[in-house]
């Protein structure tokens, strides 16, 4: 099959990489990932290969598995990809991961099924496991800027049901630290794009 491109995950595939790599400083430790929408799977691709102690494991929906396959079968700690649906799975397939990334998603999906990812993961995963939200986000409401507002604007013409917008950073907050999670750190990304860290406790 031919390689799925999805652009922008070459601009922001390095400042991913680095938020990651930092993660997995402690050379003495094997780190496993499991990625919840891994779409082409080209950060797995891409990231993987850079990080000796890392495995990631790439997952979405089987319609997009070809494509994840095309870019990740020939690279040994990529593994998958795992059929995982929000709302249709209740627990992650890998037990014991260090981190879960999820990039892009939170604005896709129903506000519904954000909540139901979070339960999954706040019933999934041991203590200590980092949950990384990579995206969009708005703040006290507002948008962080105008290209945050057209995304937005398109959102909402694409997917006329409304299910998809960019999300509060206050409302994810409020909904992981009920179940357990605290903000380890709110980084700044490419495009006004952020990296929430949350730490299950
Ligand atoms: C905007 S894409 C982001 C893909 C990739 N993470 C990236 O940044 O390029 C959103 C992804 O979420 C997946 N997705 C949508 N609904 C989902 C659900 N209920 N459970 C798991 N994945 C879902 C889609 O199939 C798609 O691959």
């Amino acid at each position: 099959m031919e390689k799925p491109n999805a652009p922008a995950t070459e601009r922001n595939r390095d400042a991913i990489h680095e938020v990651i790599a930092e993660l997995c400083s402690d050379d003495q430790n094997e780190f496993q990932l499991f990625e919840i929408g891994s779409g082409t799977g080209q950060h797995a691709a891409y990231i993987t290969p850079q990080i000796e102690n890392l495995t990631w494991h790439v997952s979405d929906l089987e319609p997009n598995h070809e494509g994840i396959k095309a870019w990740t079968d020939d690279i040994d700690k990529v593994l998958g990809p795992y059929s995982f649906k929000v709302g249709e799975h209740n627990e992650l397939p890998v037990k014991n991961v260090d981190f879960v990334f999820s990039a892009n998603i939170l604005h896709i999906m129903h506000w519904k099924l954000a909540q139901q990812m979070f339960k999954v993961l706040s019933q999934s995963l041991e203590s200590g496991s980092l949950v990384l939200f990579y995206g969009p986000f708005n703040y006290r409401g507002e948008y962080t800027s105008k290209g945050n507002e057209r995304l937005d604007q398109w959102l909402k013409e694409r997917f006329k049901d409304g299910k998809s917008t960019i999300r509060d950073f206050e409302e994810v907050n409020l909904n992981m630290s009920k179940l357990g999670f605290i903000l380890q750190e709110d980084r700044e990304m490419p495009a006004n794009n952020r990296m929430l860290i949350f730490h299950k406790l």
